[in-house]
């Protein structure tokens, strides 16, 4: 199948590495074309507008980082939706309001092509390995065009609703996750007077009922970090979950909910970005709290 890749961040890109890798056709574009240059070197062809891409491709996976990116990227001059899309299929795997997926699966049907909102649960590894886990969101008729590529895509997929459940149910899967990388970084200041070794600490905490899968991956790296060791490459920036959390707090306002604990992590993220931590592992938070903590005692 001919299928376009519509941002080659860390997300897409391990994407389109997959969707090459399982033997299609794949065609990408980025609005920073650097980012492409790795995956024409596997095979991929690259695209100089999301209009173009739209023109060569059966199918388009959109994978962008929030709200502002998905508006410029599909309305924009040589946007998406300026593309000949009549026939085609958009399953959009970017995380975003719901409300911002409704808006443009309704300008992508008025073109006349299918549209799915599939955000997902997983890093890049799983994206590579095609072991993501898909909330998608969408018409019945569309999601079953959808399939054969998400089944290549993810280990899981759970349709959940119409357009806009997809996205709410990803924002509540990684509401618990990126508190808990503030609260462990909590948990750590309270033992960084112990003078345990990092990795003993982290084998402790690991080993409790509190502890999210997400630490099997990612527990050795925070106690490499507390050890003194680089934080390594990113694969969730810290930027990507803070824009996670405020759009979770965001969106309960518009069901007149309040998320104090949500609310209360996001502005622990914002500091870290303020200090620099932006572009790191959302990880970082974890570290960055006792850090941080040492430093105002100092
Ligand atoms: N990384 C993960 O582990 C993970 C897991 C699950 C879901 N997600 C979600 O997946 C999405 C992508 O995340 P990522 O980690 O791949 O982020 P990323 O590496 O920062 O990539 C973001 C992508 O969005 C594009 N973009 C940002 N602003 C734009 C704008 N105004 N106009 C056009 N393009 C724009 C970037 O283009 P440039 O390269 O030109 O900046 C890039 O292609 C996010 O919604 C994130 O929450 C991420």
């Amino acid at each position: 199948m001919k299928i376009g890749v519509c941002g080659t961040g860390r997300m897409g890109s391990a994407i389109a590495q997959r969707l090459l890798a399982v033997g299609h056709e794949v065609a990408v574009w980025n609005r920073d074309a650097a980012k492409t240059e790795p995956l024409t070197e596997a095979g991929a062809k690259a695209l100089p507008t999301p209009a173009a891409l739209v023109e060569g491709c059966e199918a388009i996976v959109v994978m962008l980082l929030n709200d502002a990116a998905s508006e410029a990227v599909y309305r924009g001059p040589d946007g998406l939706l300026k593309g000949k899309l009549a026939g085609k299929l958009v399953i959009d795997m970017s995380t975003v309001r719901p409300d911002t997926m409704q808006t443009i699966g309704a300008s992508v049907a008025q073109h006349g092509a299918a549209f799915v909102e599939s955000p997902v649960g997983g890093s890049t590894a799983p994206a590579r390995e095609g072991k993501l886990f898909a909330l998608v969101g969408g018409e019945r008729a569309d999601v079953a065009r959808a399939m054969p590529v998400l089944e290549q895509l993810c280990r899981r997929i759970e349709h959940v609703g119409a357009l806009g459940a997809g996205s709410a149910v990803k924002l509540a899967i990684n509401l618990p996750l990126l508190v808990y990388w503030q609260a462990l970084g909590e948990s750590l200041t309270i033992c960084k007077p112990l003078n345990l070794p990092a990795d003993r600490l982290i084998d402790i905490m690991s080993d409790t009922a509190g502890t999210p899968t997400a630490m099997k991956g990612r527990g050795a790296v925070i106690a490499k970090v507390l050890g003194g060791e680089p934080l390594g490459p990113t694969a969730f920036g810290v930027n990507a979950a803070k824009k996670d959390l405020a759009t979770a707090v965001q969106y309960a306002r518009t069901l007149h909910a309040e998320l104090p604990v949500a609310a209360s992590a996001l502005a622990c993220f914002e500091e870290a970005e303020a200090a620099g931590l932006g572009n790191a592992d959302a990880t970082a938070i974890s570290t960055h709290w006792p850090q941080r903590q040492a430093k105002a005692k100092s």
